[in-house]
């Protein structure tokens, strides 16, 4: 393997068209450089990105291999453009101790395809009644900053506000999955016109809305960082913006099916569609779409949730929640954000790269080239679109709602200092 690499003519983000030299994992030199020996890469049209960073991802190891496993996750979000990811704390066992951690981190460094950074549960075994061992966890080699439940909603307000206090002693966050259980028991879908038209029960927007109201007053009060997982609703965006104006800490997320998808897709009874929270209105979608392009939400993430197949290919109501997000993520985002010129991609990069890195102190990565900064970077096929196939995907998992879909944008190549996880669109076969 050369470890020399000029990646030739690519557009690259908030810069324009230059040469990018790599040389032991790092760029060495951006501009016109000159390299002899050096593995040349044509990146001629294409747009180079900083490589995308998830901040809520699922990869199911330990305990869930049947559905997706670190290798074939990481392998997923390298298709996807992603250099890092976070892992989620729902697993079997539960991220929350230091050893599942620490296991957690060195699986992804051993498969090699992506930063794998786990994230940690808040709860003892996610049941919202003890704090797990929080500061073992930020203490181990895993260096554990971000805390969530994801999959259950820490409702205490006395465990939250602990949660809060604890995290903000070494500038960490809580990542919340905002629900209140007890208006969303039973729930199968969004609340509104199609679930009463189905009469399927409802998850209401208020669920999220009165956690997050909750949670962004606790966030003022102790002076800690709470960032939102997956918000959905208009009246959500609506109360992060008022608390942002405040100065209070808060960040929040958006998933790209809540960025294209509306509850509609329930008429099929395709349990593709289901996912926590819901897929909503019309009126959510266009409010997510203008809060991201304007900043009130501050990062896409996928929660990529893959599932087995016996636990969507049954009835709706007996399915789990979840779909696959890694693998087309980037494109569903161009489309949602992009205006009739095509992508502003210093606005994709901000919102899948660069600030997504920065909610998750993960500092190598999120960089544009600069001589110096790691490798870590993705090239794109701004022209180029492809239809979603299942069967196609690197995802152990087939629940994408995607499928036959024409999307825009591919990623041509993915580079994890310096070295390439994905080549002309294809995933390495191996990453030594
Ligand atoms: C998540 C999963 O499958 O782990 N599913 C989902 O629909 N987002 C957990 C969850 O948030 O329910």
């Amino acid at each position: 393997m050369n470890d020399v690499k000029l990646i030739k003519g690519a557009d690259i983000v908030g810069r324009g068209r230059a040469d990018v030299l790599v040389r032991g994992g790092r760029v060495a030199e951006v501009g016109t450089p000159s390299a002899v020996g050096a593995e040349v890469i044509d990146a001629d049209g294409l747009v180079l990105l900083p490589g995308l960073v998830d901040l809520h991802t699922h990869l199911r190891e330990p305990g869930r291999e049947d559905a997706e496993t670190v290798l074939t996750g990481t392998r997923a979000a390298a298709k996807g453009g992603y250099t890092a990811v976070c892992a989620m704390a729902n697993s079997y066992p539960v991220a929350d101790t230091a050893g599942v951690v620490e296991q957690v981190a060195t699986l992804g460094r051993a498969a090699g395809y992506a930063d794998v950074q786990p994230i940690g549960a808040v709860s003892v075994g996610l049941a919202g009644e003890r704090l797990a061992e929080i500061g073992a966890m930020a203490d181990s080699a895993a260096h554990v900053r971000m805390f969530s439940d994801d999959g259950h909603c820490v409702h205490d307000p006395r465990l939250m506000r602990r949660a809060l206090e604890y995290v903000k002693t070494f500038d960490g966050l809580i990542a919340q999955h905002a629900e209140e259980p007890r208006l969303t028991e039973g729930a199968q879908m969004n609340e509104g016109a199609v679930s009463a038209e189905l009469g399927l029960p409802g998850w209401p927007a208020v669920a999220e809305e009165s956690v997050i109201a909750r949670d962004v007053l606790l966030a003022e009060y102790v002076g800690g960082h709470v960032h939102f997982c997956h918000i959905s609703t208009a009246r959500s965006v609506e109360i992060i913006r008022e608390a942002k104006a405040r100065g209070v800490r808060v960040t929040a997320e958006v998933c790209p099916h809540h960025l294209l998808l509306t509850d509609e897709k329930a008429h099929t009874y395709d349990p593709v569609y289901k996912v926590n929270p819901p897929l909503r209105s019309g009126a959510d979608v266009a409010a997510l779409r203008a809060a991201l392009a304007e900043g009130v939400v501050d990062a896409v993430a996928t929660d990529h949730a893959p599932h087995a197949p016996q636990d969507k290919d049954c009835e709706w109501s007996a399915a789990r929640p979840g779909m696959l997000g890694l693998e087309t993520a980037l494109s569903i985002t161009v489309a949602a954000l992009g205006g009739p010129g095509g992508a502003d991609w210093d606005l994709v990069a901000e919102r899948t790269s660069r600030t997504p890195a920065r909610i998750a102190g993960l500092s190598a990565h999120g960089r544009d080239p600069e001589p110096g900064t790691e490798a870590n970077f993705t090239l794109v096929d701004p022209a180029e679109t492809w239809t979603v196939v299942p069967t196609e995907l690197a995802s152990l998992s087939q629940n994408t709602p995607y499928a036959g879909m024409e999307l825009p944008v591919t990623v041509q190549a993915t580079f994890l200092r310096g070295r390439a996880t994905v080549l002309d669109g294809k995933v390495a076969e191996e990453i030594k």
